[in-house]
């Protein structure tokens, strides 16, 4: 029998904190109408001190759980898709499973820059198809705002935080995602990379005053590139899935530039209108950057049961893919104030069972004698 992945519960988190085109201006040498024009981005959201990847991916997950009526002890499998992880380990996506209190899941970070969410969708879909997991949690999300040279003007007005995530569940029913396409091409990896910190070049004080921490990107190259795969991977993506272009309701691309948005649409020979945009509001959250624009197109009843939608990415790597999704389950929605308040408790007995571990690890390093 065939097993299906279906999307059952979907969720967001952005800081509060808003950055605008005009804020940036009194920042850097550059002007809101350069931004706009250039990029489409009018604001970002940037997080505030105490927030960080892991805890933006816990909410966004936490909101996902809740919208399937699912508790974090079903979760089977979490895939944390960041370009900003807490650590270069442990994974920021064991840090949420501890939070949520998943304590039935396994949980690693999938490293594939802006393209790391569709990654991770293909992943956690074949691991579901094949039989092995019954619901996987998929979570892109980003602190890009930790990691921008805010004295540079050619990447801090492009990049913003936040996080989104899918609740993926097994059904015979046929739906979810139905197809996707992963590429990559690592001759292009120096066009886009954060240099330092890596085995490559270990911080120190030289990595640091050269700078080498933060984003580096030749703009003009990858957006040359950018226009070219986000036609071809959506190209591709319905013909495996055996759906023609036109039958298409939805194309989710990476949000990173209205520019290289409306390029791709004239190529596909698509109406804007066909694609979520909300990059003005976002700027380029990077893996999170389509979760959340999912999110949105939800709530706005611009994605309905029925639906076939495209998911399109690109990103460091270089790296590009896209995915296939029939919207066929809604999210069973199980919003009840009594659910809403045993989920809480579930929060609270989390806390306190990572509490408990850590307790416990302490106590018997004190009697253990090797
Ligand atoms: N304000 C004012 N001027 C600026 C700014 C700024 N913020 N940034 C650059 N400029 C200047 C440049 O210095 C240059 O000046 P010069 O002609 O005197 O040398 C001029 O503007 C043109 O610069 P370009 O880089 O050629 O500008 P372009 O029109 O290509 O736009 C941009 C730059 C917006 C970065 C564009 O190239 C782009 O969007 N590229 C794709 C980037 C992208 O999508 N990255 C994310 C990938 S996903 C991931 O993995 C994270």
């Amino acid at each position: 029998m065939t097993r299906y992945a279906h999307i059952v519960g979907w969720g967001m988190s952005v800081p509060r904190r808003v950055l605008t085109n005009g804020d940036l201006a009194q920042m850097v040498d550059t002007s809101e109408d350069w931004i706009l024009s250039r990029t489409g981005i009018r604001e970002r959201h940037i997080a505030e001190p105490d927030q960080t990847t892991a805890s933006l991916a816990t909410d966004a997950a936490r909101q996902a759980l809740l919208l399937a009526g699912l508790t974090p002890l079903q979760i089977d499998l979490i895939i944390v898709a960041t370009s900003s992880p807490e650590h270069i380990f442990p994974a920021t996506a064991c840090l949420v499973q501890d939070r949520l209190g998943a304590t039935h899941a396994g949980a690693f970070d999938l490293s594939a820059a802006c393209t790391g969410f569709i990654y991770a969708l293909a992943v956690a879909t074949q691991m579901i198809a094949t039989g092995g997991y019954e619901r996987a949690l998929v979570i892109g999300a980003e602190t890009l705002s930790r990691i921008v040279n805010w004295q540079d003007r050619a990447t801090c007005v492009l990049f913003g935080d936040g996080a989104g995530a899918f609740v993926l569940q097994a059904s015979a029913q046929e739906g979810g995602l139905l197809a996707h396409t992963m590429h990559s091409d690592g001759s292009g990896g120096d066009l886009l990379s954060l240099p330092a910190g890596g085995s490559r070049f270990p911080t120190s004080k030289e990595t640091v005053e050269k700078g080498l921490h933060y984003v580096s990107m030749n703009g003009p190259e990858v957006y040359r590139f950018a226009t070219r795969v986000m036609v071809s991977a959506t190209r591709e993506v319905t013909r495996k899935a055996g759906i023609r272009l036109r039958d298409i309701d939805r194309i989710v691309p990476h949000q990173a530039n209205l520019r290289i948005i409306e390029m791709a649409a004239k190529s596909l020979g698509l109406p804007l209108e066909r694609f979520v945009v909300n990059v003005d509001r976002y700027g380029n959250t990077s893996t999170a950057s389509i979760p959340i624009a999912v999110c949105e197109a939800v709530e706005a009843g611009k994605i309905k049961p029925g639906n076939r939608i495209v998911l399109v990415g690109f990103g460091a790597g270089l790296t590009w893919g896209s995915a296939m999704i029939e919207w066929v389950i809604a999210g069973q929605g199980r919003q009840a104030a009594w659910w809403r308040s045993g989920f809480f408790l579930l929060r609270i007995l989390a806390r306190m069972r990572s509490w408990l571990l850590q307790a416990q690890r302490r106590v018997e390093s004190f009697f253990w004698r090797g």
